[in-house]
Formats: C-alpha cells, structure tokens, sequence
C-alpha cells in the first residue's frame, strides 16, 4: 500500500551563495500494508512532519522513491499530486485546520466540491457521514462554536467523505485532553476495523502509539523499529 524506498531529505537553508544544506531524513525505508494502522514516534524535530509532507507530496525527497497503491509517486508534478490525494488520502492534523468562515456541513462538503459531484449529492453523503461521526446536531455551527474533540470530528469526517484508502494523521491528539483524546482513538480503531481504511499516524505520545499494529521510531532521522534500523 505504502512504500518507501532509501528516501532522504535535505533542506536548504541560508542565504543564497552562502547555503548550508541541513539532512532531516536519512535513508528511510518502510512498508505499510493495507488495514493497518501504523504509528511513527518521535521526539519534536526528528522529522516526522517532513515524512508525512513528502508522503502526501507536499515536498520532493532530496532522493529515494515512494510508492502508493504500486504507483510511483516520487515525480508527480504537482497537478498529478493533487488529484492523488483527492483520489486516495485523507488528512488530520492536531490543529484541526478547518476554515472558519464554514458551517460543519460546509467544511465536511467542501472536497466533494472540489471533485465535482453535484449538490443534491454531497447533501446526502455529508448529512449521513455527520450522523455517523455523532455530528448531526451540529451541522450549522461554525468551528468556533465546537469543542476542540467536536472539532477534530468535523476534521475526520472532511478526511473521510471522499473514501480514501489511507489517512495520513499528524498529531491528531495533541490539542485535546485525555478523555477527548481517548474517544478520537476509538473513532480512528473502528473506522479501520470496520471500513478497512489505513491509518499512518505520526505522534509524540506512546497512549497514540498504543493503538497501531506497526510503531516505528524517529531518531535524529533515522527510522528504527524493535530497536533496528529499518531496511526493506
Ligand atoms: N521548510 C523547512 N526549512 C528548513 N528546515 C525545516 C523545514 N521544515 C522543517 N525543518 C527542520 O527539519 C527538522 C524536522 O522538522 P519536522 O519534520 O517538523 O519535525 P517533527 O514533526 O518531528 O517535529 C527540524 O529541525 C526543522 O527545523
Ligand atoms: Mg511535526
């Protein structure tokens, strides 16, 4: 499902003339298969948001190669990039990143918008998947008049109402307290139990961790797993 193949990443940094080149991601390699939910742990800085970024094509690896659904996505320019992901990915992120000026109902409708699909339509998949989520109650309210738990659900739900095959999840938990926490969790096990949709999870917080089948390290860019460095 997902593949990576001796990827690194460098930024450049500096002036120009004077750049220095500072290597975050050093010879990754990994495999997550279909239905899993995998974890990276890391501590802040060890490049987990940059893998995720170069995963969902935000960002070119300095080298190395990606691969998705047997597809190599490691050159895809980004107007192939973009309908990959509106295809295949779905994302969260532990600031939810929902647009202010939108309703629940707007927010969650907004990717099948952008898929074309036609209104009478996208009434009926986002009235069902917010009854799904438990957001029914809240379909007018704003991001603003949600609790930060009700707010990560609006986020999954945008992640879902496209029926991607992965769902990539930066920090999902971090801005919530312990028992939020705890029912975001539950959501993200029985959407991969019951729809069979894989889950790539980056995380500072081993409680995150404890849910996934594969949880592999970050360590000043290197990825281990069982204490090994990762080789495929
Ligand atoms: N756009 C960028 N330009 C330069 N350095 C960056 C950029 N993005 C991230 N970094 C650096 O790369 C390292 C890893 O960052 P990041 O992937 O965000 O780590 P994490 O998500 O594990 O906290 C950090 O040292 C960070 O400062
Ligand atoms: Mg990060």
């Amino acid at each position: 499902m997902i593949e990576v193949h001796q990827l690194s990443h460098s930024f450049k940094v500096g002036k120009k003339g004077s750049e220095k080149e500072i290597p975050v991601l050093k010879n990754i390699s990994l495999k997550i298969n279909k239905g899993e939910i995998a974890s990276i742990v890391g501590r802040s800085g060890s490049g987990k948001s940059t893998l995720l970024n170069l995963l969902s094509g935000y960002i070119s690896p300095t080298s190395g190669d990606i691969l998705i659904h047997d597809t190599n996505v490691t050159k895809f320019n980004e107007k192939k990039w973009a309908k990959f992901r509106l295809d295949n990915l779905g994302f969260i992120f532990q600031s939810f990143q929902l647009i202010s000026s939108l309703t629940t109902f707007e927010n969650v409708e907004l990717p099948l918008t952008l898929k074309g699909i036609d209104s009478a339509e996208r009434k009926k998949m986002v009235m069902s998947l917010l009854e799904e989520v438990g957001l029914h109650e809240h379909t007018e309210h704003y991001p603003n008049e949600l609790s930060g738990g009700q707010q990560q659900r609006v986020s999954i739900a945008r992640a879902l109402i496209t029926k991607p095959s992965i769902i990539f999840a930066d920090e999902p938990t971090g801005s919530l307290d312990s028992e939020t926490e705890k029912e975001i969790l539950d959501l993200i096990k029985q959407l991969n139990k019951e729809q069979g949709i894989t889950f790539f999870i980056i995380t500072h917080d081993d409680e995150v961790a404890s849910i996934s089948n594969h949880k592999f390290h970050l360590q000043d860019g290197v990825l281990v797993k069982g204490g090994a460095v990762v080789e495929v």
